[in-house]
C-alpha cells in the first residue's frame, strides 16, 4: 500500500472563503478520493492561517477579539467544506498549541543549526501578502498584486540565511525535476534563485499576533514561516513515529502566487532543519473573472472593495456540490488560468452529467426493469464496449498520475458516450431476442458502472447515488470496483432522473 499525503495551503482567516479557495481544495480531495480508490494510504491536509497582521486588522475592524475572529472565520471553511463534500482527513489551525509547539520545535533546529541570524531590516511591506516588497516590484508605490500602499518598516529581526541554500537549492531541483510541476513553473523557480537570493527576516517586533521566538520572546514568527510548518505539524513533527513515512510521500497543491514560499524558501527551511525538501509541489493556475482573479482585496477611490468574491455556499446550494466539483476539475486544464463562469457550470452539468451521465442511466435501469424484471444480467465477458473501458481505467490512471484531471475525467466521459453509441446500435429496445437483450444490458450496465467509479473523485455523492440504484452496497471508493464483469443478478427498480436539466 503506497502512502499519498496531499495538502492545500492553509487559507487566511481575514476573511470568509471564496469559490479560489474552493478551486484548490476540490483539485485536493479529487486527488485524496482518487488514491483512496487505488488502494493507497491517504492522509488529506488543509485548515486556516490565523497568525499575523492581516488577520489582526481584520478582528480588530470586525470588533472583534482576535481569537474570537479566528474561531469564528475557520468555522466558516469549515462549514464551506463540508457543503462541497470535502473529505480531508485534518483541518490545521495554526493558533492550535501542538502547531505552535512544532513551529517552536522546528525553528529551534534552524536556530542551533546556524541558520538563522539576528539584524536588521527595513523595507516597504504589503500586509495583504503578508510580506516585505522589493523596489523593483514597487508600482507606484503601490503592491503590484493588491494596488494598496505599501508600509514603511524598520525592525530588528532574526534572518534566515536563505542566501546559503542557492547551490543546495539549485542541485535539488535538478536532481528532482519531477518535484516541482508544470515544467514550466520549475524553470520560472530556477530562473529566480541563479538570479542569487538574499536571506529572508523570519521574525516580527511590530505584532503580537504569532507565535513567539522561543529564544527571544521579544519576536514572533513571521506568519510565513508559522504557516509553512503547518505541514510538519499535521504528521507528527512533534513525536510521531510515522513521520518520515508520510512526508516521504508529501504532494502541496497551491496556485502560482504563493510559488516563491512554496519552491524556494520551505524547501531551504527543510534542508536547514535537517530534514528532505518537500517531495512534490504541484502549482496551478487563477480562476479569473473578467480577467482578473477571484478575489483579491484592492483599494479603490480610499475604499477597500472585495473584487468577484463567490462563496462555495452559495455555490453548492444554488448548483448543487457535484456540478460545482466537476465544472472546477473538468473545466480548466490544471495548471492553466480560467475564466470562472455560472454558464459554464450549468453548460457543463447539462452537456456531461445530464446528458450523457443521466441519459445512460435512466435508459439502461429503465430497460432491465422494463425488459427483465429489474434483474441485472451479466456483462458480455469479451468485446468492444469492455475493450473501452479497460481503456479508459488506463487513460484515467494515467492522467491522475500526471495531474491531468481534466483528462481523466474526459476519459469517463468518453466511455458513457460510447456505451450511449453502443445502445443506439444494438437497439435493446426493438430486441425480441431475450439472450442477446441479456447480453446488451448487462454490458451497458457494466460499462456505466465503470465511468460512474472513474468519474467518483469529482461527483462522490452522485456516483454513490448511481451506485445505490444499481442495487450495489460495496462502497464505490473502493479500488477493487476498477474490474470488468464484478455485479450481476441484483434487483434494481425504476427511478426519477438522478441529473434533471438546469435551466
Ligand atoms: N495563508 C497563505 C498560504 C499559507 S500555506 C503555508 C495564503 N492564503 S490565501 O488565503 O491567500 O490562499 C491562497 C491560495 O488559495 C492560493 O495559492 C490558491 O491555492 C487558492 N486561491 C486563492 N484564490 C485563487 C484563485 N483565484 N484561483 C485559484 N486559486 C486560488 O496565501
Amino acid at each position: 500500500m503506497e502512502k499519498f499525503y496531499v495538502t492545500t495551503p492553509i487559507y487566511y482567516v481575514n476573511d470568509a472563503p471564496h469559490v479560489g479557495h474552493a478551486y484548490t481544495t476540490v483539485i485536493a480531495d479529487a486527488l485524496a478520493r482518487w488514491h483512496r480508490l487505488l488502494g493507497d494510504d491517504v492522509f488529506f491536509l488543509t485548515g486556516t492561517d490565523e497568525h499575523g497582521d492581516k488577520i489582526l486588522r481584520a478582528a480588530k475592524k470586525n470588533n472583534f477579539d482576535p481569537q474570537d475572529w479566528v474561531d469564528l472565520t475557520a468555522q466558516r471553511f469549515v462549514s464551506a467544506w463540508r457543503e462541497l463534500n470535502i473529505s480531508y482527513d485534518y483541518f490545521i489551525r495554526t493558533t492550535q498549541e501542538k502547531h505552535v509547539q512544532t513551529v517552536k520545535k522546528f525553528l529551534s533546529k534552524i536556530y542551533e543549526n546556524g541558520y538563522i541570524e539576528l539584524g536588521k531590516y527595513a523595507g516597504y511591506y504589503c500586509v495583504g501578502c503578508e510580506s516585505y516588497k522589493d523596489e523593483s516590484e514597487i508600482v507606484d508605490g503601490k503592491c503590484p498584486d493588491h494596488l494598496t500602499p505599501l508600509e514603511w518598516l524598520e525592525e530588528e529581526n532574526y534572518f534566515f540565511k536563505l542566501s546559503m541554500f542557492r547551490d543546495k537549492l539549485l542541485q535539488w531541483y535538478e536532481e528532482s525535476p519531477q518535484a516541482i510541476q508544470p515544467e514550466y513553473r520549475r524553470n520560472e523557480v530556477v530562473s529566480f534563485v541563479l538570479r542569487g537570493l538574499k536571506d529572508i527576516s523570519i521574525t516580527r517586533t511590530s505584532t503580537t499576533w504569532g507565535v513567539r521566538v522561543p529564544w527571544d520572546d521579544r519576536h514572533v514568527f513571521y506568519v510565513w514561516y508559522d504557516a509553512l510548518v503547518n505541514y510538519l505539524t499535521a504528521i507528527g513533527y512533534l513525536d510521531d513515529p510515522h513521520f518520515s513515512s508520510w512526508w516521504q510521500n508529501v504532494c502541496h497543491l497551491l496556485a502560482k502566487d504563493i510559488i516563491r514560499f512554496h519552491c524556494i524558501w520551505w524547501p531551504a527551511m527543510c534542508m536547514a532543519a535537517g530534514i528532505d525538501p518537500p517531495h512534490k509541489l504541484f502549482i496551478h493556475g487563477h480562476l479569473l473573472i473578467g480577467g482578473k482573479r477571484v478575489s483579491k482585496t484592492r483599494i479603490q477611490q480610499g475604499q477597500e472593495i472585495t473584487i468577484t468574491k463567490i462563496s462555495p455556499i452559495d455555490l453548492a446550494n444554488e448548483f448543487g456540490a457535484d456540478a460545482v466539483r466537476y465544472y472546477l476539475l473538468r473545466e480548466i486544464p490544471l495548471g492553466s488560468d480560467g475564466e470562472f463562469s455560472y454558464e459554464n457550470i450549468i453548460r457543463r452539468y447539462n452537456d456531461d452529467l445530464a446528458n450523457d451521465l443521466g441519459n445512460l442511466l435512466q435508459r439502461v435501469t429503465t430497460l432491465i426493469v422494463n425488459k427483465l424484471n429489474g434483474i441485472v444480467p451479466e456483462a458480455l465477458s469479451e468485446c468492444q464496449l469492455k475493450d473501452q473501458a479497460l481503456d479508459a481505467i488506463e487513460v484515467a490512471k494515467r492522467s491522475w498520475e500526471g495531474f491531468a484531471l481534466n483528462q481523466a475525467l474526459e476519459a469517463a466521459l468518453e466511455l458513457v458516450r460510447k456505451t450511449n453509441a453502443y445502445l443506439e446500435s444494438k437497439e435493446p429496445w426493438k430486441l425480441k431476442d431475450t439472450e442477446i437483450l441479456k447480453d446488451v444490458l448487462g454490458t451497458a450496465c457494466e460499462a456505466l458502472r465503470i465511468a460512474t467509479v472513474l468519474l467518483y473523485p469529482a461527483i462522490p455523492d452522485s456516483a454513490e447515488k448511481i451506485y445505490e440504484r444499481l442495487n450495489i452496497n460495496s462502497f464505490v471508493g473502493n479500488h477493487s470496483e476498477l474490474k470488468w464483469g464484478l455485479y450481476a443478478s441484483q434487483q434494481i427498480q425504476k427511478t426519477d432522473p438522478l441529473f434533471p436539466r438546469k435551466k
